[in-house]
């Protein structure tokens, strides 16, 4: 690990009113629980996003903000350098996040009642982004061979039809952790072309990718397909600052981006934040290096968490993720009631995780750990699970 970073630290977030820390502990009331559920990290952001955000709060006077060229440009590096994307800056629109950006989608490009494709068990918000607008989910559900998951785009293909053509994409998958591979996303991208869909793809995990496998733009495959596709990117789960809001979209289809806007500025909210904009740009602009550094030490704690099950726990199998910090746990080896299990780990293991279920049925008896924590966090968890574990038989 780079000495330069030190991602071994304890952090301490009492009192910084952490979503993470505080709805299991207070909220739920397990004092000394560990909570392996929502996605952010037990980790300081990149020295350079904690420096801008300084240098921008010592200036005293928070006005709106404009989003300056300096923004995009970062962002526009950013797409080429790490994944051989060319954009421009008149394909972007910044926005408050990505689930709000979601949620303009479902309502620009469709109607009431209309069907919304997902490809589930699947990060749960896709649901609600539907759902909450008065939409209708239909499932394209994955296919699932005991250790991985797949896309049945047979299934996909009969599920394509009129009026509605739009399928919310999570490339990197959220929570199956797969990195779609070249084929798999060209085999998708064909069938949007020939069947005229609208993709939104949902990228924002595509910095966080374990080695022997590659994140491939959906946009980036062919020019027909770019123009059918909005892509959804934000550096809060790569840098670890969801908290800053701030996201962007990007599309080479003016009419899209033009028709996102609108909808945009419909929901009331289109200026953005000051720390927001400024911890993005600094983010893409001064990052990298903490990245680099980042991307071992979460394979190392993968790494650790498979070994641990293997040896300490086999009735709990590891899903391994090609990417993203969160892994999904296949703990129908407990022989517990689906709705008991996260209830279990919460009160006997003192461990706090995402409740498979939420990501949809396909998911009963599964948790989704999120691994993105120093590795005596991680250790002590698991050694919490193993004596819950043992005191089950
Ligand atoms: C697939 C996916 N999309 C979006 C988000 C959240 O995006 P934002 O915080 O920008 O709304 C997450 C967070 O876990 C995610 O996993």
């Amino acid at each position: 690990m780079s000495p330069k970073y030190d991602f071994d630290k304890i952090m301490d977030r009492t009192g910084t009113e952490s979503l993470k820390w505080v709805y299991p502990r207070k909220v739920l009331k397990v004092e000394d629980a560990i909570p392996m559920w929502v996605a952010d990290m037990d980790f300081e952001a990149p020295p350079a996003v904690v420096e801008a955000v300084r240098r921008r709060a010592e200036h005293g006077v928070f006005g709106y903000p404009l989003v300056p060229p300096s923004f995009y440009a970062a962002a526009i590096e950013w797409l080429k350098r790490r994944h051989g994307w060319e954009v421009r800056k008149d394909w972007m629109s910044m926005t408050p996040g990505i689930v709000p950006a979601l949620n303009y989608c479902v309502r620009a490009f469709t109607k009431r009642a209309d069907p919304v494709i997902i490809q589930t068990p699947v990060y749960h918000p896709f649901y609600y982004a539907i759902e909450n607008n008065g939409r209708r989910v239909v499932r394209n559900p994955l296919r699932f061979d005991g250790r991985s998951y797949t896309m049945d785009l047979d299934d996909l293909r009969t599920k394509i039809d009129a009026p509605g053509r739009m399928l919310i994409l999570c490339s990197p998958h959220n929570p199956a952790g797969r990195v779609w591979r070249r084929e798999e996303l060209e085999a998708l991208g064909r069938i949007a072309v020939e069947r005229d869909l609208l993709v939104v793809s949902d990228e924002v995990h595509h910095d966080l990718v374990y080695p022997g496998h590659r994140h491939h733009v959906l946009a980036s495959l062919s020019p027909e397909l770019a123009q059918q596709t909005i892509t959804c990117i934000a550096p809060s789960k790569t840098f670890n600052i969801p908290g800053l809001a701030t996201a962007a979209i990007v599309s080479p289809n003016p009419d899209l981006l033009k028709t996102f806007e609108d909808e945009a500025e419909r929901s009331g909210f289109d200026l953005g934040q000051v720390f927001g904009i400024v911890g993005f740009e600094a983010a893409y602009a001064g990052g990298e290096e903490w990245l680099d550094a980042l991307l071992p030490y979460l394979k190392g704690n993968v790494d650790f968490l498979e070994r641990f099950l293997a040896d300490r726990i086999p009735r709990i199998r590891l899903i391994r993720p090609e990417g993203t910090y969160l892994a999904l746990l296949d703990c129908r080896g407990l022989r517990l009631e689906p709705t008991a299990l996260n209830d279990f780990f919460l009160k006997k293991a003192r461990v706090y995780f995402s409740d498979g279920k939420i990501f949809g049925p396909e998911l009963e008896g599964f948790v989704r750990i999120n691994f993105g924590c120093p590795r005596a966090l991680l250790v002590e968890a698991l050694e919490r699970m193993e004596r819950a574990v043992k005191a089950l038989t």
